[in-house]
């Protein structure tokens, strides 16, 4: 038997990232992916998955999921990928997704999945009722990485465990199996403010979609009137803006809100403190916060409606995304089922 032991730093450099049909997007979802996977399509192979295989570990409305799909691969072209440079595919089409996740299966261990945070959460006071998908949840996702051996993984901030999850199952599986550097220990693209959008109602907890209360996000799919009323009920604090960072540090509202005009304007957080500095929020910064989230937001709207109309067209790019990601993935797939031992088949 022959390993592979080309090194990670050789590897070529490869994003993977992927968005759950499972519901209406949020702000969260569009700064913290959507708009970090446009800037790196230019920049490296990109493969964005919608990952439906991933969504049905809560019940799914069979007659619904293949156009939240849609909805999601359209979401990535309004936000600015463009099919013709990066891959746009589902993650049902590319069986290897599974097959993987069951051999990365045996490689985690179990109280590596015990500490998963986002297991506690989503599994509420009731675990013994979630599926068992969504317990091994992250081994999927490890897998939808490394059969792509994908390098690099722009996702928010709630995501950073799955990815330590990730490179410990890479490293697990070439340790085991003496075939140094073959998964690569993939580098997480976190950063920025849009990494970390937080509810409009309570800035400690992250915007979500699973939230009760509408009131605490921004959708996608909202339009000027409503972005505008939630900017303008949106939480702060009595106090000013402050003049500089380290005083948003207790006041974790305006710290968002802060985060967030950064985030679209391509500025940092004290650029935008110089501007509003001493003032309240409703005076303009609220205002123009509301402008920018329009200014962004409808363009993307007006672009979703547009691709949906035709939705051949998405299918069409979405199949044709299936064949180039099965195209990488079946050689990586056949080499890792060689070094586990498993036969001509
Ligand atoms: P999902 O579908 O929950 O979210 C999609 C992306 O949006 C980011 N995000 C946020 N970013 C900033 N602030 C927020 N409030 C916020 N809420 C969501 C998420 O971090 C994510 O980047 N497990 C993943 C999907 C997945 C995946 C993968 C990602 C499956 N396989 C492989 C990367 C690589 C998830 O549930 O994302």
């Amino acid at each position: 038997m022959t390993i592979p032991t080309l090194a990670a730093e050789v590897l070529p450099k490869r994003v993977f990232s992927g968005v759950q049909p499972s519901g209406a997007l949020h702000l969260g979802n569009y700064l913290g992916a959507l708009v970090k996977f446009v800037a790196l399509q230019n920049q490296m192979q990109c493969l964005f998955c919608v990952v439906d295989l991933h969504a049905i570990t809560a019940w799914q409305d069979p007659k619904a999921l293949a156009a939240q799909t849609r909805e999601i691969a359209a979401a990535y072209i309004a936000a600015g990928v463009d099919p013709n440079k990066a891959i746009i595919f589902p993650q049902s089409a590319v069986g290897e997704h599974a097959q993987l996740a069951w051999i990365f299966n045996c490689v985690a261990r179990l109280g590596w999945l015990d500490r998963m945070t986002q297991f506690k959460e989503k599994s509420g006071k009731h675990k013994e009722r979630a599926s068992v998908g969504l317990y091994t949840y992250p081994v999927l996702q490890a897998a939808d990485i490394l059969l792509y051996k994908a390098t690099h993984v722009p996702v928010g901030e709630d995501q950073k465990q799955h990815l330590e999850l990730t490179r410990d199952i890479a490293a697990k599986f070439n340790h085991d199996f003496e075939a140094p550097g073959f998964f690569p220990l993939i580098e997480p693209l976190i950063a920025g403010p849009g990494a970390r959008v937080m509810s409009l109602r309570d800035g400690t907890v992250k915007m979500s979609k699973s939230d009760p209360s509408d009131q605490s996000r921004i959708n996608l799919t909202d339009d000027a009137d409503v972005i505008a009323a939630k900017i303008r009920r949106a939480k702060t604090d009595p106090l000013p803006l402050p003049e500089s960072i380290e005083d948003l540090k207790d006041r974790p509202e305006a710290d968002n809100l802060v985060g967030l005009f950064a985030a679209l304007a391509g500025e940092t957080p004290a650029q935008v403190l110089q501007r509003y500095a001493g003032q309240g929020f409703g005076q303009s910064f609220k205002p123009a916060l509301a402008n920018a989230l329009v200014q962004t937001l409808a363009p993307f709207r007006a672009e979703m409606r547009r691709l949906l109309s035709d939705p051949a067209q998405i299918d069409h790019i979405l199949q044709e995304g299936a064949q180039k990601a099965r195209a990488i993935a079946a050689p990586i797939l056949e080499e890792t089922k060689r070094i586990v031992g498993f036969g001509p088949g």
